[in-house]
């Protein structure tokens, strides 16, 4: 009787087109009211002897059948049973591809923690500016020459403009801020003016400002080249240059050497006109004073990282892109 019941079983098993039927057979021997699982229970009526020969038995029988229904389940399952969606949990999965910080975030972040660790607040402006404060409060009056220099991308029908760099933040922090203060306002900028390979119509500028009561040219020096040193290594070459921005006096201009190349020009700077100091609301008998500098972010990640070309920042190109 158990060897019929073994043979119907296996049969009907190795006949299973899908792993539905396979259940249903399952359940029809093994199952709770199952076939074989009614003779072992029926087993403990009998004597001992027959007990353990026919237990023995029907235990087999029941492995066998538990195997049978195992490889069979395999080999539906791997067929998918044509119809058939299956999912394997244990295969590896597909690792998604990662992305990475742009070049110039890198070295924006990059500068925020030299000029942190130096006291100075990371702060922010907006984009899309007013006439004030990208000039006027900046000490470049109305038909006043020095605008031209700023080639600005107006807004339409609008009293605004695009900045054209990041000194309009100096005034609008220190129109909220009393001094002393030490702060950094790293941003994008904007001019209206022809490209070449390092001059882009869309770049970045990091402003500096520090104001305190005996604030000198020196301290500038000493913190510039300090944060050339730890961005571009100790073996830097900077060098100052007079140059005339009229919302500082003196003014500067910074250039660094690249090791076979040119001098680079990649900042201005000064000590913070009184002019400036005026319109944001210092009181000229506080004795505050202090340097500004706004530095190119584009052209410092340029000689960090030998790019000849600025334009490649913004050309979309993995190829250039992947190597950061
Ligand atoms: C200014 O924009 C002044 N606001 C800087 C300043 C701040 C002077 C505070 C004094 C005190 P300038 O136009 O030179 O200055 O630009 C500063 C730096 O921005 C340049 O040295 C250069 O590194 C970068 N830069 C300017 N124009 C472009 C451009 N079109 N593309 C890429 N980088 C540029």
């Amino acid at each position: 009787m158990l060897k019929q019941l073994k043979q119907k079983a296996l049969q009907e098993i190795t006949e299973a087109k899908d792993l539905k039927k396979l259940e249903k057979i399952y359940r029809q021997y093994l199952g709770r009211k199952g076939e074989l699982t009614q003779v072992l229970r029926s087993l403990k009526d009998l004597p001992e002897q027959e007990r353990k020969e026919k237990g023995k038995l029907a235990n087999q029988v029941k492995k066998e059948i538990e195997e049978a229904i195992k490889d069979r389940r395999k080999k539906l399952s791997v067929k998918g049973g044509q119809d058939k969606k299956w999912i394997d949990v244990t295969a590896p999965g597909v690792l998604p591809s990662k992305g990475h910080f742009h070049p110039i975030t890198l070295v924006q972040r990059e500068i925020e923690e030299i000029f942190q660790s130096m006291g100075f607040s990371v702060v922010d402006g907006p984009e899309v500016e007013t006439e004030y404060y990208n000039f006027d409060a900046l000490n470049i009056p109305k038909d006043h020459p020095a605008r031209d220099v700023w080639d600005t991308f107006w807004l339409e029908d609008l009293d605004l403009l695009l900045r054209t760099h990041t000194s309009p933040v100096q005034a609008r922090y220190m129109e909220k801020n009393d001094p002393p203060l030490r702060i950094i306002a790293p941003g994008r900028c904007f001019r209206h003016e022809a490209t070449d390979a390092s001059h882009e119509a869309q770049f970045h500028q990091v402003e500096g400002l520090m104001i305190g009561k005996n604030i000198s040219m020196a301290d500038f020096k000493g913190i510039i080249e300090e944060f050339f040193k730890r961005f571009f290594g100790p073996d830097v070459k900077m060098r100052l240059r007079p140059g005339y921005f009229p919302f500082v006096e003196p003014g500067f201009e910074i250039d660094i050497k690249r090791k076979g190349k040119d001098w680079l020009e990649i900042m201005g700077a000064g000590m913070v006109h009184p002019n400036v100091s005026k319109a944001v609301g210092y009181s000229p008998a506080g004795g505050w004073q202090g340097f500004a500098f706004g530095v190119g972010l584009d052209r410092m990640a340029m000689i960090k990282y030998k790019i000849d070309d600025i334009r490649l920042f913004y050309s979309g190109d993995l190829r250039f892109l992947k190597q950061f």
